[in-house]
């Protein structure tokens, strides 16, 4: 028997509505803040995230599904290609690519699977889904203001309220930018020189490095030293101070409260100035159940003019795990309205022009056939979950009115074609 892989997972109905309900909700929202979609392709040059995640991060030196492709002639050079661990850095090639920026598209949405090779657990797993929105632009049109910080913030909260999600904890940092980075990146050096040593080999590595990327450690022995590590808040300048008090009091007009966590520094390196988390108690672990944060120099990291950007991803699987708590899959899955039951030969074809007929009035009907028996076709009606079952027999084809059975209570009547619609809805 071949299995699905390691940190693969078929979703099955009735989960399966519990993301379209996600999905459809995200869409909603998104279009009320007039953000527009983007689908990316699911692999890209390595390059690409080599450049815009980091090479130091452990996406890209550790998690990344990678392969050399060969191309198909002799002569073709082979290129390294990527499984996408994130959906932002394809999201801003493309932007650069098409010259989105001239098209005015500067609010963009992609939803879609992720690959990273991470330790597969509840909430982690190799492939996930992420529900990724940006805005990116050249300066003038606003994209580096700190309402735009204020504005994803406000809109991913009302995303969550909506999905009734309400327990949620923002926690907010700023990064700084590349300036304030340098000078915080010179005292993480000194101050990680003496204590070094003791740390795990990626922290001696990232010592050297990067630094910063020292934030990213999970290694329990390693919290106490890294506690005692300067914090980037000490080292932003007067503008990007300026910009994440901005940032905040937005936030406090519009009522939308957050937790200021001067440890979260994210694990990629594109981020600037403003980052972000929300976490949600009942995930464990991986109670993160989105990120993002600002990129101002992303798009000149590969390659592209400069374009400030803030963006977030929720994971999806992560927010369907969080709704699991809260709401049946079972009590939201789409049911049939009913049942058609073709009775005796000949009747697929007489239940199959009654079918037509109601599925073209919006009804949700699942269809028999006439070699079941009449208890089969009872059965099977209500492990589909049908509300009624419609009987099609020589009788009712002749009397052209069907027999319309409510199976909860059991109740039945005789109903003229023309009406079957109106009594399934009634
Ligand atoms: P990220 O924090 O790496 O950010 O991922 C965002 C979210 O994806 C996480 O908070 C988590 O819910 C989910 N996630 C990540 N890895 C896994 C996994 N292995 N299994 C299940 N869920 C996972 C980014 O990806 C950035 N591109 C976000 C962003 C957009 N920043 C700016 N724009």
């Amino acid at each position: 028997m071949i299995k699905a892989i390691r940190g693969t997972r078929d979703l099955l109905p009735p989960d399966t509505a519990l993301w379209d309900f996600v999905e459809s909700t995200a869409r909603e929202v998104f279009r009320a803040y007039n953000f527009q979609e983007i689908r990316t392709p699911i692999f890209e040059a390595t390059e690409l995230f080599a450049r815009g995640v980091g090479e130091e991060t452990d996406i890209v030196s550790k998690e990344m599904f990678t392969w050399e492709d060969r191309g198909r002639a002799a002569s073709d050079k082979s290129q390294s290609l990527t499984l996408r661990p994130e959906a932002t850095a394809g999201i801003v090639r493309a932007y650069i690519e098409h010259g989105l920026e001239k098209r005015g598209l500067n609010k963009l949405f992609c939803i879609g699977p992720m690959f990273r090779r991470e330790r597969p657990q509840k909430g982690r797993y190799r492939q996930f889904y992420q529900i990724d929105a940006e805005v990116i632009g050249p300066a003038s049109s606003g994209s580096d203001s700190p309402a735009r910080d204020a504005e994803i913030l406000e809109m991913l909260a009302t995303l969550l309220d909506r999905l009734g999600i309400t327990d949620w904890n923002l926690e907010l940092n700023s990064v700084g930018c590349p300036n304030d980075r340098a000078k915080f990146n010179e005292a993480l050096r000194a101050a990680l020189e003496p204590v070094k040593d003791k740390m795990c080999g990626d922290c001696q590595r990232r010592a050297v490095t990067n630094p910063l990327r020292v934030f990213d450690c999970k290694v329990p022995e390693d919290q106490p030293i890294i506690d005692k590590l300067p914090r980037i808040s000490q080292f932003l300048d007067e503008p990007c101070r300026e910009h994440f008090e901005a940032v905040k009091s937005i936030l406090q007009a519009v009522g939308i409260e957050f937790h200021i966590n001067d440890r979260l520094v994210r694990g990629l390196d594109y981020y600037t100035r403003t980052a972000f988390e929300f976490t949600h108690g009942a995930l464990g672990a991986q109670n993160a159940i989105l990120g993002g944060g600002r990129y101002d120099g992303l798009s000149e990291a590969i390659g592209g003019p400069p374009a400030p950007g803030i963006g977030f991803a929720i994971g999806e699987d992560r927010l369907v795990l969080s709704l699991q708590e809260k709401q049946s899959a079972e009590s939201i899955a789409p049911k049939p309205d009913a049942y058609i039951a073709p009775l005796g030969a000949g009747m697929n074809r007489e239940a199959a022009r009654l079918a037509r007929e109601l599925r073209r009035q919006d009804l949700v009907i699942d269809l028999g056939d006439e070699n079941f028996r009449l208890k089969k076709s009872f059965e099977t009606a209500t492990k589909a979950g049908a509300k009624y079952i419609l009987i099609v027999g020589e009788n009712e084809v002749k009397a052209d009115s069907f027999a319309l059975k409510n199976l909860a209570t059991g109740e039945q009547i005789s109903v003229p074609r023309a009406e079957v619609a109106r009594a399934i809805r009634s």
